[in-house]
């Protein structure tokens, strides 16, 4: 069949593909019933069955012959390591660590926040919180200790586990103080604290609470899975919203591994056996998807880079990676290959590596511009395919499915709607509109299986942030439009969400940190264009009456207090003083408006505005930022 007729079977009758696609799942019971929809917008699938993720990732594959397969290339060059792991070798670490989290108390439906680099011990604590029906949350290196002890606070985790640090680009981080700050600001205390100790920096312990992992791996014994329910929860996977408190996105355990097994060969037409890499980082949900479970549930080998695309050594580190170890399939953001065409605009580094076993690029995370879609296709040779995403997904929503049928590209769009999503568009009455109409892009329900089956511990907001707005339909908050063809467009998102660096990152949370500055009456950030990282935040600041500051001197504080409060993946460097904000005359701070001046976009002037003239000052503040205006 082609890529019409599934996606059509997949959309008109779902319980029987997704019935098929569990097949790829090892269950201890077989569901009952494949979809429970009996109370909208809260669907189950697979309801009824048993399995174990960690199994179905790990245990199965040696069983069926690949003990000795190479399950996890580790490759570090900022710490000179290359080390493989095979599937027998990842059996006995996870299980043996599952055995530790066991002694320490962890159980099925506990909690453990995971805050560690890019190293395969993050995967093996992944897999034994699995293991046990245990719920891990990972929490991004990048994120200030306010940041991680908010995640602390909401999901109550019994243990957390880290590493004494990690090499960041140049820069060595040690993380014990952050987590240990962390602890401090949580009112929340865990029972225990695991420490990967790395040999290039040290961690202090606290007596009675924090131990070594490598000396609780001495004398662990192994345990074997748990059987946990299709709709018990893998994950919590906290992400940014508009406000200051991430949503701790849900991931079920049955779900999960049906459409994650299933998407491997079908989306990026990847088999046990090959090499799949994603560039990314485990604290984001393309980490868990496409470095952590696709790959392992599929038999594939994944690797783990800890480096950055550039100044790790060089621009060609990709291309070293691809040729060194057989990489079939690349996933990262465009935000990667626009650092590596900057550095190396001819892709003169790419000559010298054989990349023949190398088949095809998958980008996503944010807008994949055209100058980078044309410079990859060009040096590569291969395709290039976008796809669209988010962390509520879990995985594809619109994407070229290669494996299935590989479509046409029309650059400038993920291509077609993923097998099991019912994309449309809709204006913000809910109507849905036609061709090349732009609207909100939105998905009919029931949502495939692998995607969020609600927030943490909280199914209001759930409901009130994705399922209100437009009944019947999950809100992405992206905008867009589908082509006569069926493509879609996807042109960005509608709130105050921004992807810098492909990081999904608030404005809404960056303002409650700028608010709090003494000398700062209102502020306002909102995300602008930036050439390499995609969008930058920019914040306008007025001051309290009476207060004088230099406005660098004023911008270098906020930085440094963004940078303390959410950490430095925010990347917020930009301040501009102004007397006042345009507004709406209910005193609505017109953001879009602002953003759009930033990006040099057209803009209507808002009939509500209550004084036309703060647009000029805005607009001559940014110019002397150096945006468009
Ligand atoms: N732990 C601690 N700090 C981290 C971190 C981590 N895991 N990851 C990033 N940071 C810090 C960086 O050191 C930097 O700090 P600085 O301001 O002190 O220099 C800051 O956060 C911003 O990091 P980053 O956005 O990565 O910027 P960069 O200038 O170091 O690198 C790129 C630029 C383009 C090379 C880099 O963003 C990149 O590789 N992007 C690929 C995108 C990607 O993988 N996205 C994942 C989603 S699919
Ligand atoms: P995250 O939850 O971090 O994956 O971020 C999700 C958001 O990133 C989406 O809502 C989009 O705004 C943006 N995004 C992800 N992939 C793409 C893509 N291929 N094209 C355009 N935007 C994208």
């Amino acid at each position: 069949m082609k890529y019409d007729d599934i996606f059509a079977l997949s959309i008109k009758d779902p319980t029987t593909f997704w019935s098929e696609a569990g097949r790829g799942i090892d269950w201890y019971k077989e569901p009952d019933v494949i979809l429970d929809d009996s109370k909208p917008p809260f669907y189950r699938w697979f309801q009824g069955g048993t399995l174990n993720t960690c199994y179905n990732a790990v245990d199965r594959h040696v069983e069926n012959g690949r003990a000795d397969q190479v399950a996890i290339i580790f490759d570090s060059p900022v710490t000179d390591t290359i080390r493989k792991i095979t599937y027998g070798q990842l059996q006995d670490q996870v299980s043996r660590f599952a055995g530790v989290l066991q002694d320490k108390g962890v159980g099925k439906g506990d909690t453990v926040i995971i805050y560690m680099p890019m190293i395969p011990e993050a995967a093996f604590a992944m897999l034994a919180c699995a293991r046990l029906g245990a719920i891990h949350s990972v929490v991004f290196g990048g994120f200030a200790p306010s940041e991680l002890a908010l995640r602390i606070d909401h999901a109550q985790p019994k243990l957390l586990i880290t590493a004494s640090g990690a090499i960041e680009g140049k820069k060595t981080l040690a993380y014990k103080p952050l987590v240990d700050k962390a602890l401090d600001i949580a009112s929340h205390g865990v029972d225990s604290v695991i420490v990967l100790k790395r040999d290039f920096v040290d961690a202090q312990l606290t007596t009675g609470r924090d131990y070594f992992w490598q000396d609780l791996m001495e004398s662990a014994q192994a345990v074997d899975c748990v059987p946990v329910e299709a709709t018990d929860p893998l994950y919590i996977l906290y992400t940014s919203g508009t406000t200051g408190m991430p949503k701790g996105v849900m991931r079920d355990n049955g779900g999960h591994a049906v459409a994650l097994h299933w998407s491997m060969k079908s989306i990026y037409n990847v088999e046990a056996g090959e090499v799949f890499w994603s560039a990314s980082d485990v604290g984001w949900v393309v980490g868990h998807s496409y470095i952590v479970y696709g790959p392992l549930l599929a038999g594939c080998t994944t690797v783990f880079y800890e480096g950055k695309p550039i100044g790790t050594p060089d621009a060609g580190a990709v291309w070293r990676v691809i040729a060194e170890h057989g990489v079939k399939t690349l996933f990262t953001a465009p935000t990667a290959f626009r650092a590596i065409k900057k550095e190396d605009p001819d892709g003169k580094l790419c000559q010298s590596f054989d990349l023949s076993c190398f088949e095809a690029l998958y980008l996503a995370g944010e807008r994949l511009d055209s100058d980078t879609y044309h410079w990859a296709s060009d040096l590569l040779k291969v395709p290039v395919i976008d796809h669209w995403w988010q962390t509520e997904t879990g995985w594809a929503i619109v994407a070229n499915c290669r494996g299935i049928e590989e479509l046409p590209v029309k650059p400038g769009s993920p291509t077609k709607p993923v097998v099991g999503y019912d994309v449309r568009i809709v204006d913000d009455e809910g109507k849905v509109l036609g061709a090349n109409e732009e609207g909100n892009v939105v998905i009919k329900l029931p949502l495939p299986p692998g995607t969020l089956a609600s927030l943490w511990r909280d199914e209001e907001k759930f409901e009130k942030s994705y399922m209100t707005t437009f009944p019947g339909y999950y809100e992405t908050s992206d905008g867009g439009f589908i082509d006569e063809d069926g493509y879609v467009y996807i042109m960005g998102r509608m709130d105050d969400v921004i992807n810098i660096a492909g990081h999904r990152l608030s404005t809404g949370a960056m303002e409650e940190v700028v608010a709090t500055h003494p000398d700062v009456a209102e502020c306002a950030v909102f995300g602008a264009a930036d050439q390499l990282k995609g969008q930058m935040p920019v914040g306008l600041v007025v001051l309290k009456a009476g207060r004088q500051r230099d406005a660098a001197e004023l911008g270098g504080e906020l930085a440094q207090m963004v940078r303390d409060k959410i950490g430095p993946i925010a990347c917020y460097r930009t301040t501009a003083v102004v007397n006042r904000l345009p507004k709406t005359r209910s005193g609505k701070i017109l953001r879009g408006t602002m953003r759009a001046i930033a990006n040099g976009k057209e803009y209507r002037m808002p009939s509500t505005i209550d004084d036309p003239t703060t647009l000029d000052e805005i607009s001559d503040a940014l110019k002397g930022l150096g945006f468009a205006g």
